[in-house]
């Protein structure tokens, strides 16, 4: 039986009607958060994001205030066509003033056990203290098999209690990423999805409403312990919502 799956928070679904809407009503939105100092900003990596970067370096916001991070990057060397880091750079930190020392990309050309642990560290340096760092919003996609950051269905990563980051090796994928784990994803104040096109429809279906199972389904998991969750979306990758937002 498919149980709808409760979210510890009921997500928030806003739907637009195109990519182009979604990514301005999520710059918009954005904008509006980008109020504390500092902002401790996590970004996400894929082609969805690229025109909602765009868009926010157009915008005349007080980013010397912004901490910039990753969710998860490829094991690739920063100038790398696949690097997370390196699209950000070009659709958005290139564009705007903001301190290099405010920028902590993952190393991608470090051994990847190494570079997880090392931004773990940084991020311990960073937040201080022994809680575990609580951002204040986080970018997340999701893949059409229900994925976000580089929890991938069946990975390691997605059983990993005890760290922030880790090195997950993906089988589909033949590669190793670097990501960071539930335990640090769900302490994010805010916690934003962006989702579009008809190819995500099934996933998102499942994810917000099939069984819970973050195994199969790791955007299941997900699921922020005191924050809001997000889910912008486009109609053709909601078209398949039973509940219709
Ligand atoms: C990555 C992302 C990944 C991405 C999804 C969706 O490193 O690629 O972190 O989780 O968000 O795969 O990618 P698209 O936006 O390209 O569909």
């Amino acid at each position: 039986m498919n149980e709808p799956f409760n979210f510890s928070v009921e997500p928030r679904i806003l739907v637009s009607k195109d990519l182009t809407e979604l990514s301005n009503r999520a710059a918009d939105h954005i904008a509006s958060l980008i109020t504390v100092d500092p902002f401790h900003f996590v970004l996400t990596g894929g082609s969805t994001p690229k025109a909602l970067y765009k868009i926010l370096s157009e915008k005349k916001l007080d980013w010397k205030n912004m901490q910039f991070f990753w969710g998860d990057e490829r094991c690739v060397p920063s100038d790398h066509p696949d690097s997370n880091f390196g699209m950000a750079l070009e659709t958005l930190l290139n564009k705007i003033s903001v301190d290099e020392d405010h920028v902590h990309r993952m190393k991608g050309e470090m051994e990847p056990p190494a570079a997880a642990f090392e931004y773990e560290k940084q991020l311990r340096n960073i937040f201080g203290g022994d809680a575990i760092p609580s951002f204040d919003l986080v970018l997340l996609g999701m893949g059409e098999d229900g994925h976000t950051a580089s929890l991938f269905p069946g990975t390691p990563a997605l059983k990993v209690q005890d760290r922030l980051v880790v090195d997950n090796y993906v089988e589909k994928l033949q590669a190793t990423r670097l990501t960071m784990t539930f335990r640090l994803l769900n302490q994010a104040k805010r916690i934003l999805f962006l989702v579009s096109g008809a190819s995500k429809a099934f996933a998102l279906q499942q994810v917000l409403e099939g069984e819970f199972d973050p195994l199969l389904y790791p955007s299941q998991g997900i699921r922020p312990v005191h924050g809001e969750l997000l889910f912008f979306v486009d109609q053709e990758a909601a078209s398949m919502l039973k509940r219709r937002p």
